[in-house]
């Protein structure tokens, strides 16, 4: 089974604050239901609890919360208390490429166990002072490079960003 992460951040790598997103990028929004559509989708419980009642569970996909809270349920989410117990039920499920979604611990968590195939990151063109999340640094020698695809600045979207796909080699 291969592990993904996917993520967009800012210049300045962040990611979050306040618990929630600076941005709203409808094709970056459309880019992650499309890649992470029918895998299983391991976040963590503070993600979990930024996402509007009205989005969560993801519809389509596997929600799979991290937490050391040992009696939090969520409706229609599977709950573990470790990322090597949420990525073996990903794999009894058949699975063969499991999404890590964040947040900042998450992300943090599978990169540091080294677990990461690949990462989705998009880059939005802009800084966001203030951010309290922010997305790890990871060493990118180790990893091939390719754009997915840009989006300029449009009526519908604040930021230009583009998305590049990391390959471990
Ligand atoms: N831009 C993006 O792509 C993107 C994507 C996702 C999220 N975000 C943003 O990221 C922010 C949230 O990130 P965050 O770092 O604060 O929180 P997080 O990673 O979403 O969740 C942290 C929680 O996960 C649980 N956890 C952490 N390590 C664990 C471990 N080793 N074992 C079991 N459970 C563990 C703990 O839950 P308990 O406290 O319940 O024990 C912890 O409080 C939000 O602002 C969100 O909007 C941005």
């Amino acid at each position: 089974m291969e592990v993904s992460l996917i993520a967009a951040m800012g210049r300045d790598r962040a990611i979050g604050k306040d618990n929630d997103l600076m941005w709203h990028l409808p094709n970056d929004m459309k880019f992650f239901k499309e890649t992470t559509k029918g895998h299983h989708v391991i976040m963590g419980r503070k993600n979990w609890d930024s996402i509007p009642a009205a989005f969560r569970p993801f519809k389509n996909r596997v929600n799979v919360i991290l937490t050391r809270q040992p009696d939090f349920i969520a409706d229609g989410a599977y709950v573990f208390s470790s990322l090597r117990d949420a990525f073996s039920f990903a794999q009894q499920g058949s699975e063969d490429e499991t999404f890590v979604i964040g947040g900042e611990q998450i992300y943090a968590l599978a990169l540091s166990e080294g677990w990461v195939n690949s990462i989705y990151l998009t880059h939005v063109d802009a800084e966001f002072p203030g951010a309290h999340t922010f997305f790890p640094a990871f060493d990118e020698e180790l990893f091939d490079s390719e754009i997915l695809f840009t989006q300029e600045k449009d009526e519908r979207h604040t930021y230009a960003f583009k998305v590049l796909k990391y390959t471990r080699k």
